[in-house]
């Protein structure tokens, strides 16, 4: 269940139905966590503040939330509130679905990013042995509650993450011309308009909430239509992964999920003419529309550099990759590949 809202009352009238509510908030939206109500019988929500980096998205974290949930006496019937980003979702999300063998989860995302994909669709998870969310689980949340006044305090450049993550969504699906109307959105706006009326933001999270629910209501599992959701990603992470590399002459220069995911877009939209599959000008298009929406492109390695580093990629099925490629705006296909087959064509 999603619900939109445009404050933190609702969320209280929720919690104060429940029985037992516990709560892991990131230290960056603590003024979230001091205004929650209290739930059934006037008891105090506790709270549990996290650092939210990928070096604690991992096991150990769990383990740390687990202790605490158990310390503080939950049982099966209680509920497990995340508050923050894509990673305290990810990380709160899999601690509730193992304790005690699973509880309730609910998610209140508070970056855009978070908005529109990492509290949607039940994938909780954390990093393994340095690959990324390698251990997880797939559980729905009890509830996710958007509120798109709780994006103000985000800085800048993380809201632009989340805005490749939407306009993805607006690419698998344009009802409504909501890829349009996201760009015209999005490109009007600067650092200092942001955040100066939050609902605007509403209709196109909406939108990007509903692509995603309406791919997942099908395919919770992704043995199939849940992949076109990766658009982009597969040369992402290969774009992370070298980023994060360290060689003689290059200090490793970690470049952000969203900014990857938008470089990745962009690669698979250049595969997909390669391919014949979209026109020449589908390509240039979006690489115009992201810039004016003011996403970082700027790739700094190859389409072969990135396919290679791309094998390592979890989603991959022996030598063959599911390609979430473009035929047009809306309208997405799946392409299974090899890497070399791709790199083939990128090189034709
Ligand atoms: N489960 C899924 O389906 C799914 C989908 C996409 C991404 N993810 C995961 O999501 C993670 C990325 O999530 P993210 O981009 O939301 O980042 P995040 O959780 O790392 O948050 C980014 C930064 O913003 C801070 N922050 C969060 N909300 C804030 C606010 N309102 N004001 C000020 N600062 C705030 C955080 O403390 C952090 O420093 C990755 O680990 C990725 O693997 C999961
Ligand atoms: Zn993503």
């Amino acid at each position: 269940m999603t619900l939109f809202s445009d404050s933190i009352d609702q969320l209280n009238e929720l919690l104060a139905q429940r029985s037992e509510v516990f709560a892991v908030c990131d230290k960056h939206v603590k003024s979230i966590a001091d205004s929650l109500g209290r739930c059934q019988g006037g008891k105090k929500i506790p709270v549990l503040m996290m650092e939210a980096c990928e070096e604690y998205k991992e096991l150990r974290t769990v383990e740390k939330i687990c202790a605490w949930l158990l310390d503080k006496g939950a049982d099966r019937g209680a509920t497990v509130l995340a508050i923050g980003g894509g990673i305290t979702t990810d990380v709160v999300g899999f601690a509730a679905s193992i304790y005690k063998r699973g509880v309730k989860a609910a998610y209140v995302p508070t970056t855009l990013l978070a908005q529109v994909d990492a509290a949607l669709g039940g994938k909780t998870g954390v990093n393994f042995k340095k690959y990324k969310n390698m251990l997880g689980t797939i559980v729905e949340p009890d509830f996710t509650y958007i509120c798109p006044a709780f994006l103000k305090t985000l800085p800048e450049p993380v809201f632009r993450e989340g805005v490749s993550e939407l306009l993805k969504a607006c690419l698998l699906s344009n009802e409504g011309s909501a890829y349009e109307k996201a760009v015209a959105y999005f490109s009007g706006i600067n650092s200092s308009t942001l955040y100066q009326d939050a609902t605007l933001l509403l209709p196109h999270i909406r939108h990007a909430v509903s692509v995603k629910e309406k791919v997942v209501s099908e395919d919770l599992y992704e043995k199939g239509l849940r992949r076109t959701l990766n658009l982009g990603h597969t040369f992402a992470h290969g774009i992370e992964h070298l980023s994060q590399k360290c060689s003689w002459f290059r200090k490793p220069h970690p470049i952000p999920h969203g900014e990857a995911v938008a470089m990745g877009i962009l690669m698979a939209a250049r595969l997909s003419y390669r391919l014949g599959l979209c026109e020449e000008n589908l390509p240039d298009r979006l690489r115009d529309d992201f810039l004016a929406c003011g996403l970082n492109i700027r790739c700094p390695y190859t389409p072969k550099e990135v396919l290679k580093a791309a094998r390592t990629d979890k989603k991959a099925e022996g030598n063959i990759i599911h390609f979430v490629l473009l035929k047009d705006i809306g309208e997405a296909v799946i392409k299974d590949l090899s890497i070399s087959e791709a790199i083939r064509a990128f090189e034709s």
